[in-house]
C-alpha cells in the first residue's frame, strides 16, 4: 500500500501531477468513481432517486466519501451531474437516467430567455456539499469540481436528451450558427460562476467534461466548442486551482485542445498518452487512459494493460493515472482495488 510515509510530500500526488511536478507515486482515481457498480452506492440509490441524492448534500458527501474509503483513491470528485447547474437557467430537468429536457432549446428567443444564475440560489446545494466535504476529505484526496463543457451541454439540451450521434444538436449548429454561439457563450459564462464558486467553497481542482465533442469535425470544434470552452478556462484563471479538460474522442482535435488553456488534459484509451504528450507538450499533464472494460480481464491481463499506460506517460511527471472515459455499471470493485493498488506499487518513488 501507498498511503502515509514520513516524507510526505508537502503537496498530495493529484494536486502535484496537475502542476507537473514529480509526486510520491502517480496519482489515480476513475471516472465515475461513485456510482452503481458500488453495492454501497446502490443501497443508498435504492431509497433515493438520482435528483434527490445530488441535492441532499449529507447524502452526496456519503457517495462522494465511499470510492475514497473503500480504495484510497488520490482524488475525490464531487457527486453531481453536469445537467445540474441547467436547472437554474430554468430548464426544467429529468434523468431516466441519463438527462433528459422535456422541451429542447431549438430557437434564438429559447436562448435569449436563459438565466445566467447566481450559484448560491440556482445550487446551494452543491455549494454546502463541496463545503462539507472540505471537512470529511484527507489531503491525501483532494475535490475535484466539475462542469460540462459549454458543447457538451448544448448537445443535451438541444437534443432534448442523450443519443449516439446528437443529431439533432449539430444540424442546430449548421442551421442556426448565431444563435448556437450564443448558447455556447451564455453556458460558457454560467459554468464559469458555477465553477468559481466550487472553488471558493473549496474544490481544489477543476474538469470541464466535454463528452460529445469527439462528435465534431475540426472545423466544427475550432469554430464552436473551442471558442467557448476557451471562454470558460479564461474565465477561471485567475483561480489559483489545476483545470483539466477532457475531450472525450478528441485525439484528432489535440492540436487544437493544446492552446486552451487547461494545465491537465484528459485522454480517452483511443491514443497512447505519449503521442499524446507528444503534442501537448512538458507543460500540459496528461489524464488516463485505461480502457474501462480492461477491468474485465484477468488481474495478469489487466497488471500489464495498466503497465503498458504507465509506460505510454512515461517517467515525466505530470500523469494522473485515471479511465479512457467512465466505469462501466457491471465492473467488479475488487478489480477496480486491484488497479489502485498496483498503480501505487508499480509508480512508487521514494
Ligand atoms: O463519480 C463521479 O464521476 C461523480 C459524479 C458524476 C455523475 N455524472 C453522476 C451520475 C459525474 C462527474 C457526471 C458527469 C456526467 N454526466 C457526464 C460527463 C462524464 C461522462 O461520462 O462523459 C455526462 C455526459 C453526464 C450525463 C449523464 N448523467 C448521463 C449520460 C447519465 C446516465 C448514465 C448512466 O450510466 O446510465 C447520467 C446520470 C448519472 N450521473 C448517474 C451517475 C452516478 C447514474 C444515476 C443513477 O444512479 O441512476
Amino acid at each position: 500500500m501507498s498511503e502515509g510515509g514520513d516524507a510526505a510530500p508537502a503537496m498530495s500526488p493529484f494536486l502535484a501531477a496537475c502542476r507537473c511536478e514529480p509526486a510520491a507515486h502517480t496519482p489515480v482515481w476513475i471516472m465515475r468513481q461513485a456510482g452503481r457498480y458500488l453495492p454501497e452506492y446502490r443501497k443508498i440509490r435504492s431509497e433515493v432517486d438520482f435528483l434527490t441524492l445530488t441535492k441532499t448534500p449529507d447524502l452526496a458527501v456519503e457517495v462522494t466519501l465511499q470510492p475514497v474509503r473503500r480504495f484510497g483513491m488520490d482524488a475525490a470528485i464531487l457527486f453531481s451531474d453536469i445537467m445540474t447547474p441547467v436547472e437554474g437557467m430554468g430548464v426544467p430537468l429529468d434523468f431516466a437516467p441519463g438527462p433528459v429536457i422535456e422541451t429542447p432549446i431549438r430557437s434564438v428567443e429559447q436562448v435569449d430567455a436563459l438565466r445566467i444564475p447566481d450559484p448560491e440560489e440556482g445550487v446551494p446545494f452543491v455549494l454546502e456539499t463541496v463545503r462539507l466535504l472540505g471537512e470529511e476529505l484527507p489531503d491525501s484526496a483532494p475535490l475535484i469540481g466539475f462542469a460540462g463543457a459549454p458543447f457538451t451541454l448544448f448537445c443535451y439540451l438541444v437534443q432534448g436528451g442523450g443519443s449516439k450521434t446528437f443529431s439533432e444538436a449539430k444540424a442546430f449548429l449548421f442551421a442556426e450558427p448565431e444563435a448556437s454561439r450564443k448558447l455556447l457563450e451564455k453556458l460558457a459564462d454560467t459554468m464559469v460562476r458555477y465553477l468559481e464558486a466550487q472553488a471558493l467553497a473549496g474544490a481544489k481542482a477543476l474538469m470541464i467534461f466535454d463528452s460529445w465533442v469527439g462528435l465534431l469535425g475540426p472545423e466544427q470544434y475550432r469554430e464552436f466548442a473551442f471558442p467557448a470552452v476557451r471562454r470558460m478556462i479564461e474565465g477561471l484563471d485567475h483561480l489559483d486551482v489545476p483545470l483539466i479538460y477532457f475531450p472525450n474522442q478528441g485525439s484528432t482535435l489535440l492540436g487544437t485542445v493544446r492552446d486552451c488553456g487547461a494545465d491537465v488534459v484528459g485522454i480517452d484509451w483511443r491514443l497512447p498518452l505519449a503521442d499524446a504528450r507528444k503534442t501537448l507538450g512538458p507543460e500540459i499533464a496528461v489524464q488516463g487512459n485505461l480502457d474501462p472494460t480492461a477491468l474485465f480481464a484477468p488481474r495478469d491481463e489487466l497488471a500489464r494493460q495498466i503497465d503498458r499506460v504507465l509506460a505510454d506517460a512515461g517517467p515525466a511527471p505530470g500523469h494522473i493515472f485515471n479511465l479512457g472515459h467512465g466505469i462501466e455499471r457491471t465492473t467488479d470493485p475488487d478489480a477496480v482495488a486491484f488497479l489502485v493498488d498496483h498503480v501505487h506499487e508499480v509508480s512508487q518513488r521514494g
